[in-house]
């Protein structure tokens, strides 16, 4: 049975559209843990678009799961994951004008790099796992990398029209077995719904699904019409007094 980690970057995107204290990320880590996250994930981009360094340092000391980093193979990137100490770093490519991540790493065309920086993460005692496509080159690569574990990168199945999921599912499900056979342990995830989940969770060997766009979606739609009612509530019967007093 896989596990979930839940990505909550875009309760960050929310709060950065207004530069504001709410939402916060790192209270509602909790929440999502509160309703069964195994894990809690983030993506500390190079440009800070979401989560912000505060993010990462407050969740490292209040997540009680797991703090999954996913973060860009640079060394300012790497000098934050030794300082912050994840339960696991997952590297992920990274263009400034992308919308989300849109391909997996090119752990194949890195080489001697790659490896120099997963040897360092792994022997300071934090996992690596390499966000790739569902390809057999890229997990032999990842495989000679060091790394322990892979991310599969879900979003070609995710984007397929429906004809074609059973074919992006058994690619899926070959990558899997190869990572495997190669010694690695296998994550996945990018662009899974309500919808498309439950082949991807029910596939043999794959032990976390980190997922986030569509539970920040889920989260807004079952909660706006309490949201809404508590503040009619304080329209229609305001209290005159500020809220927190006056002071002194
Ligand atoms: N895994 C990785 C490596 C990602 O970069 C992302 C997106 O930040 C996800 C999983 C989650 O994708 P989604 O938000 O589409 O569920």
């Amino acid at each position: 049975m896989a596990s979930l980690g839940v990505n909550i970057d875009h309760l960050a995107t929310v709060r950065q559209a207004r530069r504001t204290v709410e939402p916060d990320p790192v209270t509602l880590a909790l929440l999502a843990e509160l309703g069964g996250a195994d894990g809690i994930t983030v993506h500390l981009r190079e440009d800070r678009r979401h989560i912000q360094d505060r993010d990462v340092e407050l969740l490292r000391a209040t997540v009680r799961s797991r703090l999954n980093l996913e973060m860009a193979a640079t060394d300012a990137m790497e000098a934050v994951a030794l300082r912050v100490r994840p339960a696991m770093v997952t590297l992920v490519p990274e263009r400034r004008e992308e919308v989300t991540t849109e391909g997996g790493l090119d752990a194949a065309g890195q080489g001697n790099v790659l490896q120099g920086r997963v040897q360092r993460l792994q022997s300071a005692g934090i996992p690596v796992s390499l966000f790739i496509d569902p390809d057999g080159r890229q997990i032999d690569a990842a495989a000679a990398s060091g790394s322990r574990w892979i991310e599969l990168h879900t979003g070609r199945y995710a984007d397929a029209p429906w004809a074609d999921q059973p074919t992006e599912l058994a690619r899926l499900e070959k990558a899997c077995d190869l990572a495997r056979q190669r010694g690695l342990r296998v994550n996945a995830g990018h662009g899974l719904t309500y919808q498309n989940v439950e082949p991807v969770a029910a596939m043999a060997g794959v032990e976390e699904l980190n997922i986030g766009h569509t539970i920040i979606a889920r989260a807004l739609a079952v909660g706006l019409t309490e949201a809404v009612r508590e503040m009619k509530r304080l329209v229609t019967s305001p209290r005159r007094e500020p809220l927190f007093g006056l002071g002194g």
